[in-house]
């Protein structure tokens, strides 16, 4: 069994709900889940020794929230090659932060990533509950 840290940024809190069910979907698959508000993280220790990771922020003005962007420049030193990882978060209709914070993990972290963001309007759009634990499972299977 192992643990994933789910980190996320959110203003109005749906990215907040995608986390929690990205939550459910891993423990689900038997591993367990440590869910931190951006803000939470202070250093790089404090991302340091995860069995997998799911970053995530909502995106505004078509960017992430600067409190993820700090946390990429953290994890530069959380020694993330190799782990497993996903990236996730709500937009309205470009969704930039969910793409660069794939990207930042597989290209300058050198993760195992899924096969690509999660992007949802909101958790509770239509099928989105499913996706996001579905998404969760796939994290965990890379474990
Ligand atoms: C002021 C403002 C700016 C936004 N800018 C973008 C944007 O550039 N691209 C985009 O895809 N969505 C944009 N959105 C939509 C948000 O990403 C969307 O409302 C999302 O659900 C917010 O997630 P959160 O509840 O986790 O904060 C914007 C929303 C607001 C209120």
């Amino acid at each position: 069994m192992g643990t994933v840290l789910i980190v996320y940024a959110s203003r109005a809190e749906e990215t907040k709900g995608i986390a929690e069910l990205i939550g459910e979907g891993i423990r689900l698959s038997g591993h367990e889940v440590c869910l931190k508000r951006a803000n939470e993280i202070k250093n790089e220790e404090d991302l340091k020794g995860y069995d997998g990771y799911a970053f995530g922020s909502a995106t505004y003005h078509g960017e992430m929230i600067t409190s993820m962007k700090q946390i990429l420049f953290m994890a530069e030193r959380a020694e993330l090659k190799g782990k497993p990882g996903g990236a996730f978060g709500a937009y309205g209709w470009s969704g930039e932060a969910q793409k660069r914070l794939f990207d930042t993990m597989h290209h300058i972290y050198g993760m195992q990533m899924v096969s690509g963001p999660l992007m949802l309007k909101a958790s509770w759009v239509e099928g989105g509950i499913e996706d996001a634990q579905q998404y969760g499972t796939s994290i965990a299977a890379l474990i």
